[in-house]
């Protein structure tokens, strides 16, 4: 059975964005980053090189932090994908901010921003993998996002704030658990 098929010049690719699956008729030889920003709408993935050096166009693809102006649209066919918009996380009060990127706003690691959603799904995959870096291990996992403004040291500052805000919030929800009516021991 063909997954991705070309209907005269367009090409149907169907994934995974931001939890739920869409479908979507582009041209062959689009790039994820097209798809995001012209197909879909999302412009929170920015384009600066559009060959992949300044890693503004970052987003996640299986959970590892990829530049979109790299892939083709045809290779994310039944994949997952993460962009800037769908981090924001339920709370208590009704959707938030994702730690990191509350993190970015209060660290002021933000000027003008063109950097900052490539920046933070950077900082996303490598906390998912590493919850505890290095300020070095930091700079590694940023060494390919590119930031103008800031000189970068606001921006480590915010992923370890991040990184302590997420230890906090796993240490609070083991303790949830743990408590009797929580569906933890008791
Ligand atoms: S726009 Fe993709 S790396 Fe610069
Ligand atoms: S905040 Fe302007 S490029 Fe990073």
């Amino acid at each position: 059975m063909r997954t991705q098929e070309e209907s005269g010049r367009r090409l149907k690719v169907s994934f995974i964005l931001n939890g739920r699956r869409v479908e979507v008729l582009t041209r062959p030889n689009a790039r994820l980053l097209d798809v995001l920003r012209d197909d879909l709408g999302l412009t929170g993935t920015k384009e600066g090189c559009g060959i992949g050096e300044c890693g503004a166009c970052t987003v996640l693809l299986d959970g590892e932090a990829v530049n979109s102006c790299l892939v083709l649209a045809g290779q994310v066919e039944g994949r997952e994908v993460v962009t800037i918009e769908g981090l924001e996380q339920p709370g208590p009060e009704g959707p938030r901010l994702h730690p990191v990127q509350q993190s970015f706003i209060d660290k002021h690691a933000v000027q003008c921003g063109f950097c900052t959603p490539g920046m933070i799904l950077s900082a996303v995959a490598l906390l998912a993998k590493n919850p505890h870096p290095s300020r070095e291990q930091i700079r590694e996992a940023i060494s390919g996002n590119l930031c103008r403004c800031t000189g970068y040291v606001s921006i480590v500052d915010a992923i370890e704030e991040a990184s302590r805000r997420l230890a906090a919030e796993l240490a609070g929800d083991r303790a949830g658990e743990a408590r009797p009516g929580h569906g933890g021991a008791v």
